[in-house]
């Protein structure tokens, strides 16, 4: 198949591309850096420079390459976490999740692409209510913190529009929270330094997704599925109040801090509280069901201690 990979240079860009040329396909890959565009080469990718904001220039991009497929894994998060101002943080990611998925919806589908794929994120989009694990049946949140309001509504664009798509077949998939190459630095430093403590009673439930997983499950995508949204996560939703001391230790970091719920509203915000004490996790069953995929890694226990730098379990690891 030929594919056309927005995106292509970050997280899951990296593990996809060598993924998809192991499986015969042949790909072009973008980025906005003519510098990364010998990474891109050195993975496997003919490079593209284009920046997905730009109609005129994705379509033009998208008509040379005449791909049978498009996968669009463009974010803009490498500029660090500010819970307190979620939306701010993702701004330009909802921009790229609205408007940058018109763009490519439309180029896609005026080069007779067959098939489109969309990254989205499962976790705190959930409905905070009822049971811990949610499936795609379940709502998403109605009434979610006032920091996140626009990154739900960007979240809801992709989801609404990719599987509606007449002209091709339209998949979304909502990747849980990331770990793994490239993935969870940032995220590791921060519990190093111990500046993410454990909120109230810790309770909110998260989903986690080691990054060749997710790759994984984008080759699956491109071959299997009907039209639709797909949780792509691991087998295993767990409590902050679990899985935060577990990744503590298993980085070898002190235990994380405990702080009551008004001081994490004071010193993080709502949205940080609610990530630690009310978020639901989901259920990757439709996507194990019909896109005929498995984790390498079902469990963040096994992820944590042997997958923050390796993409694949070691043989007998699993
Ligand atoms: N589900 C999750 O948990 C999740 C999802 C996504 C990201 N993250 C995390 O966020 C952090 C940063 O992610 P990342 O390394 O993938 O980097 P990123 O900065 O989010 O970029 C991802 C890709 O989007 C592209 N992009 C950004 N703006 C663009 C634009 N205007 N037009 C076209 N392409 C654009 C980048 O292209 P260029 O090559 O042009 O820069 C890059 O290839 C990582 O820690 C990652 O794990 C987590």
């Amino acid at each position: 198949m030929r594919v056309f990979v927005a995106g292509a240079a970050g997280a899951v860009g990296q593990q996809l591309l060598p993924q998809l040329v192991a499986q015969g396909h042949q790909v072009t890959a973008s980025t906005r850096n003519p510098a990364k565009a010998a990474r891109l080469r050195e993975l496997g990718a003919e490079p593209v420079v284009v920046d997905g904001l730009d109609a005129a220039a994705v379509g033009e991009a998208v008509a040379r390459a005449g791909p049978d497929a498009v996968v669009h894994q463009m974010t803009s998060l490498a500029g660090g976490l500010d819970m307190r101002h979620f939306d701010r943080m993702f701004a330009v990611t909802n921009r790229l999740r609205t408007q940058g998925t018109d763009h490519l919806l439309a180029a896609a589908a005026a080069a007779g692409a067959r098939r489109f794929i969309a990254q989205s994120y499962t976790g705190w989009p959930n409905v905070r209510a009822g049971g811990p694990v949610k499936t795609e049946d379940d709502p998403l949140d109605p009434h979610p913190p006032a920091a996140q309001r626009q990154s739900l509504a960007a979240i809801e664009h992709v989801e609404r529009v990719v599987p509606a798509v007449a002209a091709m077949q339209g998949i979304v998939l909502r990747y849980g929270s990331f770990y793994g190459p490239g993935a969870s630095e940032a995220f590791v430093g921060l519990i190093r330094k111990r500046r993410l403590p454990i909120i109230g009673d810790g309770a909110g439930v998260w989903s986690f997704l080691q990054i060749s997983d997710a790759a994984a499950a984008t080759v699956a995508a491109l071959e299997h599925g009907r039209p639709g949204i797909y949780n792509v996560v691991d087998d295993e939703p767990a409590r902050v109040a679990e899985w935060l001391p577990f990744l503590t230790q298993a980085v070898g970091a002190k235990p994380p801090r405990r702080i009551p719920v008004w001081l994490g509203r004071l010193a993080a915000g709502e949205v940080a509280v609610s990530a630690m004490t009310q978020i639901r996790g989901s259920s990757n069953a439709r996507a194990k069901r019909e896109l005929g995929w498995q984790p390498a890694w079902p469990s963040w226990r096994q992820g944590f201690s042997h997958g923050l730098s390796a993409a694949e379990p070691a043989r007998g690891a699993a």
